[in-house]
């Protein structure tokens, strides 16, 4: 799921709201890397610790603990920690000459991956714990507090979201308009390339009371667009009060009726689980924003079945030409791996068909990158590092101007904009397009959490530019 940015940040500035007067709290620093769900773990690990007494701050030389939330995706996003790592183990041999404590965790999906290798290789790591054991993090802390050295990587039997603590209303609305909710998380698809169902566990899906709760919560703090995320969030299934058995589109259904509720979406979704149902959503359900983000990773079928998608290109287009019938104005966004083993020139080709037939709106692409564990690595045929990085270039161009030409289609057109944020420059405003898009709109088009009518006159590299109608 993008599971795509990789791109990291703080999530510490819930910081000193939660703080009060007190000013002797411990504060952490928490950073992100690698997808949404990340991002939004993130924020349950800062909620459980500010539970526990600590304080959020999103400047690390404050903090008495440093968390880390990793990402074990590709290569590059595994060993970015060791290097960040490598910063923070200097800090704190600072720190311990002034004789304060800093205390260093690992959290994420290279916690789950490595364990104590992590320790062996950054001994100045005191905690590693592994995404199915977050709401132990205050017990975890207490005994690293007490001198001992830990990593929690087993799989709880207990279900992790009934214990994490629910931040308050305030931290919330704080947290502005837009918000994640994780539904569904792990995998049992095992694609030949892909570490997610050794980090994340097996398929596991959230209560619909729970889920239904959660979001009750967020709209009740100013939340308008929700998105459900999940390694294979359309996958997702539940029990309804009457029995009945519930898949994504139903759940949909259900979130569209909260008061306050204008916007919903779900990532990532795989092709083999996008059942009628979710589809119907998509005709029936104005709330459902028309943005898709369905992966196919390669338009080769011979490369398809070496991942193990367990599909052909065929009905990947097929099941596009569904959703589309359903929903005429939705675009598509997906993922791409060029260079996985075994890679011809003709299958990169068939790739490149693939995309000129679906024509894109958005979409995300990378460089096979073998990974420990997985049937990939050991295949034979691997694809030089040359050929991936002439291959990507290809397909990115391509792929870029699908976008733009998408951003140019929608000029003139009268769009709905969710106000999200103060502009960079004075006098403007971010909001998102139904496509996710950033618009720029003047200030005075409407209060953060306004959804209004905008018209486009232009487009930016990324964003849109527009007008109040
Ligand atoms: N669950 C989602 C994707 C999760 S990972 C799905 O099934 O589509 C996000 C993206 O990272 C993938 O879609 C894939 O394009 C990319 N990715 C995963 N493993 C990779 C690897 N070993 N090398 C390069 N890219 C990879
Ligand atoms: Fe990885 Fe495939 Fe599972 Fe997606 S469906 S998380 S790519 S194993
Ligand atoms: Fe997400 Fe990276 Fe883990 S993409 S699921 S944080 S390996």
């Amino acid at each position: 799921m993008e599971l795509n940015t990789i791109e990291s940040h703080g999530i510490g500035a819930a910081a000193e709201h939660s703080a009060g007067t007190d000013r002797t709290a411990k504060k952490v620093f928490v950073k992100t890397y690698g997808c949404q769900m990340n991002v939004y773990d993130s924020q349950r690990m800062t909620d459980a610790l500010v539970a526990d007494g600590y304080v959020a701050t999103d400047a690390v030389e404050d903090a008495d603990l440093v968390l880390l939330n990793t990402c074990h995706i590709r290569e590059k996003a595994a060993e970015k920690v060791y290097s960040e790592l490598g910063r923070i183990r200097d800090m704190k041999a600072e720190r311990a000459v002034a004789g304060r404590e800093l205390l260093i965790g690992v959290a994420g999906c290279v916690a789950q991956a490595e364990g104590a290798e992590i320790i062996r290789r950054a001994p100045a790591v005191d905690l590693v714990i592994g995404p199915q054991t977050y709401h132990r993090l205050p017990d975890v802390l207490a005994r690293v507090r007490g001198g001992e050295k830990i990593v929690e990587t087993e799989y709880a039997v207990e279900d992790k979201f009934e214990h994490l603590p629910q931040p308050k209303r305030a931290e919330l609305a704080r947290r502005g308009v837009t918000a994640f909710l994780t539904v569904q998380e792990g995998c049992d698809k095992f694609c030949t390339f892909c570490v997610v169902p050794y980090t994340r566990g097996s398929e596991v899906s959230r209560p619909v009371a729970q889920i239904v709760a959660e979001a009750e919560r967020l709209a009740e703090a100013g939340v308008r667009e929700v998105t459900l995320l999940g390694q294979n969030v359309n996958a997702w299934h539940g029990v309804g009060k009457n029995g009945e058995e519930w898949g994504l589109g139903r759940l949909l259904f259900r979130l569209a009726e909260i008061p306050g509720l204008a916007r919903l979406r779900y990532t990532t979704s795989h092709p083999r689980d996008m059942d009628d149902e979710l589809i119907a959503a998509h005709r029936d359900l104005p709330a459902l924003m028309p943005y898709l983000h369905l992966p196919v990773q390669s338009g080769s079928d011979r490369i398809l079945k070496a991942m193990n998608r367990r599909h052909t290109a065929r009905d990947y287009l097929a099941l596009i030409e569904r959703i589309r019938a359903a929903r005429t104005d939705i675009a598509m966004s997906g993922d791409f791996i060029v260079g996985f083993p075994g890679e011809t020139e003709e299958d990169f080709e068939a790739t490149l068909q693939l995309v000129r037939e679906v024509n894109y709106a958005s979409a995300f692409s990378f460089k096979y990158s073998p990974r420990p564990g997985t049937p990939g690595a050991e295949m034979d045929a691997h694809v030089s590092e040359a050929v991936k990085d002439e291959r990507l270039q290809r397909l990115q161009a391509l792929l870029l101007r699908q976008q733009q030409d998408f951003g140019l289609s929608l000029v003139g057109k009268t769009i709905g904009t969710l106000i999200e944020k103060p502009g960079r420059q004075a006098g403007q405003k971010v909001g998102r397009s139904p496509w996710l898009q950033p618009v720029i709109v003047d200030d005075k088009a409407g209060g953060i959490g306004d959804i209004i009518e905008v018209r486009i006159t232009r487009t930016g590299y990324n964003s849109l530019f527009a007008e109040l109608v």
